[in-house]
């Protein structure tokens, strides 16, 4: 006789949906005072990083855990540079992707197919998984230009090795087939330092969460890949600019917002899970995307609608922006199409997972969490022909 329990069965601990206020690992890369608005990359706050440094040397700063000295930045800057080309057999299977992909799909298998063109995939040495991260920080944004060229019809333009070239100004030049201006080179490294690292978001714990079985990096990588790519993750910079490209028009942020709360639609690029006041990379961001529409007149009306759209959000809901809100326009001006936006900050976010991959290798832990059972605990298997 079927005898069935409906009770849950509860581990010593509490839960916690969503793992919210959880502790799931020891780490000195991100500190994350979310009360007190605060963000600092291995001590550093986020706002003098983001005014002084770049992302070379931040992602030393996160690899390798301090500022790198003149000479090491230079040792650094030299191996991204000379990992800065695709292998022939790799380009030539991106290339048989379909061209309608939806991009964070096309680099999440990009990711994952690179491990066959690396003899050191396999190797979970320290050693090697540094030289893996390097590979992976150096080869990413190639792979998202050969993307847009590849869908475009247009032909791929070889990436410059030259150390001295950014990973910004190399990313934007491959995507154009032209330098872009300096001006353009700063606001996307600038990008590049915000996003570049942010504690256990979700993608980062699954990177972390693969790092923990001993399984490759390429494997935690693409894993981590494909959690950005949902909305309530990464994807928000791409919904964001859909919401600003859907208003339009600065006269329609009132009608657009009275009618998402009337349809109890959430509005994108705004909320957190950690800052219940403001978001810190916010106000870097307001900054920069203000000063790309100051400086393209064609353009203002983005920063106009977000700027309007931020106002009547805290007045009606109380919510705050987020990273992924300004990030939108400032991704938009700098002529990143909407549907790249978030492969944009898998390219900067790759500093921060390769960090934590190698933290989480260095002192590691199975992570294996248990779940609130909440299912029936005991029935008597009944054979198939006595089913109703
Ligand atoms: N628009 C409207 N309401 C929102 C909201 C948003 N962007 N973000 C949160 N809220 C509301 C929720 O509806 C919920 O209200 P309720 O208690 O009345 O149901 C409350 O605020 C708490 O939100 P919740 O979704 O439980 O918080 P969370 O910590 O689980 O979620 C996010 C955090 C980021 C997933 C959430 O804010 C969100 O979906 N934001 C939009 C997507 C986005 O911008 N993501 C990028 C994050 S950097």
């Amino acid at each position: 006789m079927e005898k069935k329990e409906l009770i849950a069965v509860s581990p010593e601990s509490a839960f916690h949906e969503g793992l919210e206020d959880v502790i799931a690992a020891e780490s000195s890369i991100c500190l994350i005072d979310g009360k007190n608005s605060r963000l600092a990359y291995r001590g550093y706050d986020i706002h003098e990083l983001a005014e002084h440094s770049n992302f070379e040397e931040t992602a030393y700063l996160l690899l390798l855990g301090k500022l790198p000295t003149a000479r090491e930045l230079e040792d650094f800057k030299a191996k991204i540079a000379a990992e800065r080309e695709l292998p022939e057999g790799f380009v030539k299977l991106l290339s048989s992707f379909p061209k309608n992909a939806n991009p964070m799909a096309f680099l999440r298998s990009a990711v994952s197919t690179l491990a066959f063109f690396d003899s050191e995939s396999e190797d979970k040495s320290p050693e090697a998984n540094f030289r893996k991260a390097i590979r992976l920080i150096a080869k990413t944004p190639l792979i998202v230009a050969y993307f847009e060229r590849m869908r475009q019809g247009k032909e791929l333009i070889a990436p410059q090795k030259d150390a001295s070239w950014s990973g910004a100004k190399n990313f934007l030049y491959m995507l154009r087939g032209k330098e872009a201006s300096e001006v353009e080179n700063q606001m996307l490294d600038k990008y590049y330092v915000l996003l570049t690292e942010h504690d256990l978001n979700a993608s980062t714990f699954t990177a972390r969460t693969v790092a923990s079985t001993q399984s490759d990096i390429y494997s935690a990588i693409s894993g981590a890949v494909g959690t950005l790519k949902g909305d309530l993750h990464g994807s928000a910079n791409t919904r964001t600019m859909e919401s600003l490209i859907e208003i339009d028009d600065v006269s329609k942020v009132e009608s657009f917002v009275e009618q998402s709360l009337a349809q109890k639609k959430k509005f994108m690029g705004f909320g957190h899970r950690i800052y219940k006041g403001p978001d810190p990379r916010a106000s870097d961001l307001r900054k920069m995307a203000k000063a790309l529409a100051d400086a393209n007149p064609g353009q203002a009306k983005w920063y106009a609608i977000s700027e309007k759209l931020e106002k009547l959000v805290w007045e009606k809901k109380k919510l705050n922006c987020n990273v992924d809100f300004y990030s939108a326009s400032v991704l938009y001006i700098l002529g990143i199409p909407v549907d790249l936006f978030t492969t944009l900050f898998a390219i900067s976010r790759m500093a921060g997972w390769t960090a934590h991959f190698l933290e989480q290798s260095s002192h590691n832990r199975l992570i294996r969490p248990v779940s609130l059972y909440t299912g029936a605990t005991h029935q008597a298997y009944v054979p198939i022909q006595k089913r109703s």
